[in-house]
């Protein structure tokens, strides 16, 4: 891996041949050399639908909607409101989030669980057409999980690649047009170059196989919040992340135009003894994606990653307080999530407020994402932390 100070240097043949400081002058064999630069196959069938459908996610004012919790972390969610795990629950949660009128006003995508892909209302209408008629794009979470890396320092790698191509096939007859893919970072545990070189492999395959079928990749190696490293901590993995990320999906011949990133925001570790203000995890986010990210990506939508629903909200409207290369805007589960499910409390007679409590989040994060987010007039239940250490989705 290349680290700060190093760079790569290639062969005719395409070998990777070892790492030389940045001032290192190649001596005559390899200046000599014949150039031969592969030809990447980049137009596929898909690559016109695939910018149009990431430039209608990244709309102004629009952001993502994430519900594509497994069916074991859906059970999380519900039993913190007293409900058992069962189908029919996740359909009634899933109903009220899905049909909450007008929602489409702020929300442009919905990642869904695979079950709710192929699910219907009690009054038996696809949740998938539920969200075409609000123009929501649907999407779906593609990975199989994490599992434990061997070799590595207590680190995870992200599973799905098998048969990935014909799933994503039979997503896109489905209705998807877009989908996810979750790997995570630890800095407590390193992170290790085996471990970040893994995530972004995985990640830029995925890729590559997503755009091959027709769905437009989120990209999103989580940076766990865990941890009590400082905000310049953060930065430096976060830069060397990504990095690592945008190399491979380049080796993968991504399309940028067609991708939609997904990453935490650069903050301290939640065990941290300072808190930083949206100010400051503004200044070192956007620092970050400046560094890293090219201005072809069309929309940065971040992940709340166990901030109140108020800190995520507070924090995408800094980051927005000047122009920005792409759309920066919010793909939240937790945050978009708290207020419903603490509304809602599995009770046909709550419905209603708790899709209204789903629109006050949502306005909420739409006007952050054009700067003009205030803060004012949020209950406390919002300003609650959703942190919880070690959490798995
Ligand atoms: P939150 O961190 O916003 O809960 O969601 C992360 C995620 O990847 C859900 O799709």
């Amino acid at each position: 891996m290349a680290s700060a100070g190093l760079v790569k240097l290639k062969t005719s043949s395409s070998q990777w041949i070892g790492q030389q400081p940045f001032n290192h002058r190649p001596g005559p064999s390899l200046l000599s050399a014949p150039r031969r630069v592969a030809l990447p196959i980049r137009a596929g069938a898909y690559t016109d639908e695939l910018v149009q459908t990431a430039k209608s996610i990244a709309s102004p004012g629009c952001g993502i909607l994430a519900i594509d919790e497994s069916n074991a972390t859906c059970g999380k969610r519900l039993a913190s409101i007293g409900l058992d795990n069962t189908e029919s629950n996740r359909q009634a949660y899933r109903q009220l989030l899905l049909t909450t009128p007008g929602l489409g006003e702020y929300i442009s995508g919905a990642i869904l669980f695979e079950e709710t892909l192929y699910q219907s209302t009690t009054d038996g209408k696809k949740f998938v057409d539920c969200l075409r008629e609000e123009k929501i794009v649907p999407g779906i979470k593609v990975d199989k999980g994490l599992v434990p890396l061997p070799g590595s320092n207590n680190e995870s790698w992200c599973q799905g690649l098998d048969g990935l191509a014909s799933r994503s096939a039979e997503y896109y007859k489905q209705g998807a047009r877009f989908a996810k893919w979750r790997t995570v970072v630890s800095i407590p545990c390193g992170p290790s170059s085996l471990a970040v070189k893994e995530a972004a492999w995985g990640l830029a395959r995925y890729a590559a196989i997503s755009q091959d079928n027709g769905l437009v990749p989120i990209v999103e190696p989580e940076i766990l919040l865990d941890g009590d490293h400082s905000i310049e901590r953060t930065l430096e993995v976060a830069e060397y992340v990504w990095s690592e990320v945008f190399y491979y999906l380049t080796q993968n011949n991504v399309v940028f135009e067609g991708i939609l990133l997904k990453p935490s925001m650069v903050t301290p570790g939640a065990e941290h003894k300072e808190k930083a203000s949206p100010e400051t995890i503004a200044e070192y986010t956007l620092k970050m994606l400046k560094r890293r990210v090219p201005p072809a990506v069309p929309g940065i939508m971040f992940l709340s990653g166990g901030q109140s629903e108020v800190e995520a909200t507070l924090n995408l409207n800094a980051m927005n307080q000047s122009p920005n290369p792409w759309h920066v805007s919010f793909s939240y589960a937790r945050a978009l999530q708290n207020s419903v499910l603490k509304t809602w409390k599995g009770r046909p007679e709550n419905v209603e407020a708790a899709q209204k409590a789903l629109l006050v989040r949502a306005r909420a994060n739409s006007v952050a994402q054009l700067g003009k987010y205030t803060g004012e007039d949020e209950s406390d239940e919002a300003k609650k932390g959703m942190f919880v250490k070690g959490y798995t989705y």
